[in-house]
């Protein structure tokens, strides 16, 4: 049910003053803006609406501040009104253009109200970051049918109904980005990952299927996939120095991930440059899937 829908935009701030240091010599006569342009048509969202939903916190509110912060204009879309208008305020206090929409994706009802109220606010979405999920870890001997259900909705049901909202539209307008955050539970099993795992996988396989159908009208589908990531939703194994340290042993990089690593690789899945990649899961985990 939706319960609230706040909007706050401002116009982007003026660009920076040049940097007063002289750039290094490199025997060109004057600077050259040809870089800048550069980056900014490989991966500039100036002109493009996105709707991140889980924005409010972790994963997805680092990437809704990477989309808004490159261009985009973002609505924002969890159930909490507190963690939604932070994310809102810390956005448009920089200038940037973000709105959010409270709503519950643990129902079909749910998830079609959000997609209607979240369309309604800057227009339909050329960018669909699918970030909301939830990870109860019942032991396999007593995770029920409630705990079941309950995942495969949020996790893997709202993505598939956000989709099919979504996608043939940006299919018809020649211009689409689906960006899925998995998880490596979806190819590996790891502390009770239950109906979470097959959540996951059943979303990597959904964003081959949805690659397959949209790619050729402009669509590209992708995911991210994390590995341990300090944020709210594994608050216990974070909280516990031990295994904290053990898990970030695993990695190549050795330190565990956090939410701002996204920023990157999000804003180029989002952008003209992954114009090229789809179907793909992209791991960001500090090389934990492949040590
Ligand atoms: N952290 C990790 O180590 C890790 C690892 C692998 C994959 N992931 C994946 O990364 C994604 C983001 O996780 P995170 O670590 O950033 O977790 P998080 O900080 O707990 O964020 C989860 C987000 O999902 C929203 N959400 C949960 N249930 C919802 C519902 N029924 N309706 C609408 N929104 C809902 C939450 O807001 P409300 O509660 O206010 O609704 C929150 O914004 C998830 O899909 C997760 O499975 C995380």
């Amino acid at each position: 049910m939706i319960d609230l829908e706040w909007i706050a935009m401002t116009t982007h701030p003026t660009p920076s003053p040049e940097p007063t240091q002289p750039p290094r010599q490199t025997g060109a006569t004057s600077p050259s803006r040809a870089p800048r342009d550069y980056l900014l048509q490989l991966f500039s969202l100036e002109g493009r609406v996105a709707v991140v939903t889980g924005g409010s916190s972790g994963i997805g509110r680092a990437i809704a501040g990477a989309l808004a912060r490159a261009g985009a204009s973002v609505v924002v879309l969890a159930r909490g009104e507190a963690g939604l208008a932070a994310t809102v305020e810390e956005l448009t206090a920089e200038g940037c253009r973000a709105a959010w929409v409270s709503a519950d994706l643990s129902t079909r009802d749910g998830v079609r109200t959000a997609a209607e109220r979240a369309a309604g606010v800057f227009g339909e979405p050329d960018i669909l970051v699918n970030s909301a999920g939830i990870n109860l870890r019942p032991p396999m001997d007593e995770l029920g049918e409630d705990v079941w259900d309950a995942t495969m909705a949020v996790n893997l049901e709202a993505p598939f109904l956000l989709g099919q909202r979504f996608g043939p539209g940006m299919a018809e307008r020649g211009y689409g980005r689906i960006i899925h955050i998995s998880s490596q539970q979806a190819h590996r099993a790891f502390v009770q990952s239950g109906a979470y795992g097959a959540s996951k996988g059943g979303l990597e396989a959904l964003a081959r299927s949805q690659a397959e159908a949209w790619s050729p009208r402009g669509v590209t589908c992708n995911l991210l996939v994390p590995g341990f990531v300090m944020t709210a939703l594994n608050a216990r194994l974070s909280s516990d120095p031990e295994k904290v340290a053990a898990l970030a042993a695993r990695t190549m990089i050795g330190r565990n991930g956090l939410a701002e690593d996204f920023a990157g690789a999000a804003v180029f899945l989002a952008s003209a440059a992954s114009a090229y990649v789809t179907g793909q899961s992209v791991f960001v985990d500090g090389g934990l899937s492949v040590h």
